[in-house]
């Protein structure tokens, strides 16, 4: 068994800002329900014609910078999205084919929130069982384009944006332990209907919004909060690490309050909880990986710091990997 790190991140936001503020223009809504209920007081959104993999791009030539490794180095890339360029060729290959990564397996994965957790353990276990030696992870989401402008309750939490890792074979461990969960019985409570071969797009199915988000809010919460709690002390098991031992949490970041809850349930203090939903709201398999860039480039995690991903979304699917950061 071999050994993985992270070795370079990267992180790209369109720059195209949409505020509370604006929102309350759109449809009935409020800044203080929003950032009340949510700590979301603006979200980002890319410019029309703007795909997952054109932002996954940027965020794949800055991790790679930073890491120090040309793409041509790159063994496989790991593409976690539900906005993809197009149902095939996978964002990946767009990417591969961007970034002239030509050796690169690739292939994209459908894990909602959680796809950044799941795309690292991915990553991991391929280092770990030697077929590759380097691995480019990506979060990228356009989920304005799967937005419902007119629905209040969705359109106020999603934004658009990528996140891009690194990881390397090592000669000591910087993942420790990973946990992925799912339940598929659960999927009515946040789907995206039509668009695929149970629902193919139709007249019927653009009239009936069924392209989409459709989120049952309140039942995904409760959901959630379990769930991650779970999944962080599964990975913290197969790790060997306390709550004591982490530096920092690095959540989903889907809400506050479910932020809140998760990291009261696991014993940590606000100060080592990685929170920046309030700039770029809900943005599925990006946030993670947003989040993980800009703790880094925050200095928010040192060298030995054990840093925690805990993320849940639509499938249901949910997962956390437990991190020793090694540079
Ligand atoms: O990324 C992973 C997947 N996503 C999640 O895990 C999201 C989890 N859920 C949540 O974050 C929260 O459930 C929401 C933020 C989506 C909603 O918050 P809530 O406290 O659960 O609100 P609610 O759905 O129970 O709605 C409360 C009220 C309703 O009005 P009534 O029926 O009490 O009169 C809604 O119609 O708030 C109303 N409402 C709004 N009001 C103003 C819903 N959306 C809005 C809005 N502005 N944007």
């Amino acid at each position: 068994m071999k050994f993985a790190k992270i070795v370079g991140l990267g992180k790209h936001l369109p720059p195209k800002k949409l505020t509370n503020s604006d929102l309350e223009q759109m449809v009935d809504t409020s800044d203080e329900w929003i950032f009340t209920r949510t700590g979301i007081k603006e979200r980002r959104i890319a410019e029309k014609g703007v795909s997952a993999s054109r932002l996954a791009e940027e965020a794949a030539r800055i991790a790679l910078k930073r890491a120090g490794l040309k793409a041509g180095q790159i063994d496989v890339i790991i593409f976690a999205t539900i906005t993809p360029d197009s149902q095939f060729p996978s964002s990946a290959c767009y990417l591969q084919d961007a970034l002239k990564a030509r050796r690169a397996a690739a292939f994209d994965i459908s894990a909602a929130c959680a796809g950044f957790v799941y795309g690292i353990t991915t990553a991991w276990q391929f280092i770990a069982g030697g077929l590759y030696k380097n691995a480019l992870v990506v979060g990228s989401e356009v989920l304005s384009t799967i937005t419902d402008w007119d629905d209040r309750s969705t359109c106020v939490l999603f934004g658009d944006g990528a996140g891009a890792a690194v990881l390397t074979e090592s000669s000591s461990a910087g993942v420790l332990g990973s946990y992925l969960g799912a339940d598929g019985h659960e999927a009515d409570l946040l789907k995206l209907p039509a668009g695929g071969s149970r629902i193919p797009a139709s007249h019927e199915s653009l009239e009936q919004k069924l392209h989409t988000i459709q989120m049952k809010g309140n039942e995904l919460f409760r959901f959630a909060v379990r769930v991650m709690v779970d999944a962080a002390h599964q990975a913290m098991g197969q790790a060997g690490i306390q709550s004591g031992d982490i530096a920092l949490l690095v959540p989903h970041q889907a809400n506050t309050r479910i932020i809140d809850a998760v990291s009261k349930r696991l014993q940590l203090p606000r100060e080592k909880v990685y929170v920046n939903i309030d700039k770029y709201g809900n943005m599925s398999s990006a946030s993670s990986a947003v989040a993980l860039c800009e703790a880094w480039e925050e200095e928010r995690i040192g060298k030995d710091d054990i840093v925690v991903l805990d993320a849940f979304g639509g499938g249901l699917v949910w997962g956390s990997t437990v991190i020793r950061w090694t540079e």
